[in-house]
């Protein structure tokens, strides 16, 4: 018998308000504090750079960028935990990174919080440093968390380090 292996096909796209639905048990089911859908509505009618992954046709994560003034701030980066560890989430990171660099901006920034190692260590693999801390800035179990603020600078010939 010949058993066919097929790739799973990955594809890129905007974001649409039709997603959120999708999107929003996506968000619920990774955060303990969930963005609402009125910030993914915003987020969308801002203009900032809302993008979807899908694997085989199914919404398995997004991302939601903002470009402003030359300064980029990664706001949301979110896999299905079902899709995770998949190479999704570097995908969709390299596809953000690269649309900041089309924008402009000099320097990307995120929030992170201290536990996530996960996310930590997929942010310093694509080059981002931790510039700082921003004391109580999550909302947690026992009070507030921490969050490490970590920053990329792009450089002006279109590259990023
Ligand atoms: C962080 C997140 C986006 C990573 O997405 P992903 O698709 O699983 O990541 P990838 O498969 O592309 O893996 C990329 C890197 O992330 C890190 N990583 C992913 N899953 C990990 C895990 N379970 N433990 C440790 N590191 C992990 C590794 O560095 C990995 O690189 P490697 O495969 O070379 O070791 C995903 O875990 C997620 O959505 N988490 C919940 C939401 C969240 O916390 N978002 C970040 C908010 S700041």
């Amino acid at each position: 018998m010949n058993a066919v292996l097929k790739e799973a096909a990955v594809a890129l796209r905007p974001m649409q308000e039709e997603d959120l639905e999708l999107i929003m048990a996506i968000e619920e089911q990774a955060y303990h504090y969930p963005w609402t859908p009125t910030i993914f509505k915003d987020c969308l009618h801002v203009g900032y750079c809302c993008w979807v992954v899908e694997r085989d046709g199914i919404l398995a994560g997004y991302g939601i960028m903002s470009v402003v003034a030359g300064e980029s701030h990664l706001l949301n980066l979110c896999i299905h935990s079902v899709y995770q560890s998949l190479g999704l989430g570097t995908k969709l990171l390299a596809h953000l990174l690269d649309l900041a660099v089309e924008h402009h901006a000099n320097t990307i920034f995120l929030e992170v919080r201290p536990s996530n190692f996960p996310a930590i260590r997929l942010y310093l693999e694509h080059g981002f440093a931790e510039i700082g801390v921003r004391r109580n800035y999550y909302p947690a179990k026992m009070g507030r968390e921490d969050a490490l603020i970590l920053a990329k600078t792009i450089v002006p010939d279109g590259g990023c380090r």
